[in-house]
């Protein structure tokens, strides 16, 4: 976004007056304004690098690996945990989510500021992996054992009205319709998971719909029901899946 522009601005800037300065045939009075600024930059300049054979192309997707995608992961391992299972709250679980759920969001995430998943930690985390990369890390991510975690007694009685059964006075449909009775989702129609959830995470994320920061939901299925829920039915619903199994 704003920030990410200015630092785009900032490389540009700093190649033209890195490349005027050669032009100007001064390189012997600034020994020391070799091109580092810029060549220290990842991404913005691939393009004037790509003949420096630096480059990672482009190639199909030929078949996922999940071995591969297990020695990608350690990476990934700080945050969401070396079988995919965060111990963190804020950071989700990933562990048998669908490959497909995975690569979509992935795939989102990498187009930074341009996608309809803006999240600075994942972009970083994405911008430099192939669709290969991607592909292995999802079918190691997928094949590993879901999270479960446990309901706080307080968030039983209203979570569980909003999950099977929504909210008719404000036109909340039962999630349970997409997201499964146990919370496993439909890898097919590709509505994710939400059992064992991190429970802020999924509040963040229904917080994230309603304000349209996450747009990435076919039709705006997720923003529109998200808008209609309450603080209290986003505590509640979020407390209920995290330990629905
Ligand atoms: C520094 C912490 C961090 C690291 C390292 C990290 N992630 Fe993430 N990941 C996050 C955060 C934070 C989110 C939630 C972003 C949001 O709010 O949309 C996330 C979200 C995701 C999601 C979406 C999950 C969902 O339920 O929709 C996937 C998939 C994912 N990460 C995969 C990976 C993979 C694969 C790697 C390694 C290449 C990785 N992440 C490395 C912090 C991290
Ligand atoms: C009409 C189908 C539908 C209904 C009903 C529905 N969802 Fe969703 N939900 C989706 C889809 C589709 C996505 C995935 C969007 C994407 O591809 O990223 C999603 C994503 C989510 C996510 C993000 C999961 C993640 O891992 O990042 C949360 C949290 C969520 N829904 C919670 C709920 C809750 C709570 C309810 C009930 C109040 C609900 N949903 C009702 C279709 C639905």
């Amino acid at each position: 976004m704003f920030k990410f522009n200015l630092f785009i601005l900032g490389v540009l800037l700093s190649l033209i007056w890195t490349r005027s300065l050669a032009a100007a045939g001064d390189a012997s009075a600034t020994p020391a304004v070799t091109a580092v600024p810029a060549a220290s930059a990842p991404g913005a300049i691939a393009a004037p690098a790509s003949s420096a054979g630096q480059a990672k192309p482009q190639v199909c997707v030929v078949a996922a690996d999940a071995t591969a995608g297990q020695t990608k992961s350690q990476v990934c391992a700080a945050c969401h945990g070396a079988t995919g299972i965060s111990s963190v709250p804020i950071w989700p679980s990933i562990a048998g989510q669908p490959e497909k759920y995975i690569i979509r969001e992935m795939t989102e995430f990498r187009k930074g500021d341009k996608g309809t998943r803006f999240d600075p930690t994942m972009f970083g985390m994405t911008q430099n992996l192939t669709d290969q990369d991607i592909a292995d890390l999802a079918a190691y991510f997928a094949r590993q054992k879901p999270a479960e975690g446990v309901t706080p007694a307080a968030a039983v009685e209203l979570g569980q009205k909003i999950y099977r059964g929504g909210n008719p006075d404000t036109g909340v449909p039962a999630c349970q319709a997409c997201h499964g009775p146990a919370g496993k989702g439909n890898a097919l129609a590709n509505f994710p998971p939400l059992s064992g959830q991190q429970a802020v995470y999924v509040a963040d994320q229904l917080k994230k719909f309603a304000n349209n920061t996450r747009s990435n939901d076919p039709n705006g299925m997720m923003r529109d029901i998200s808008k209609r829920l309450t603080e209290a039915e986003i505590q509640a619903v979020s407390s209920y899946v995290s330990g629905l199994h």
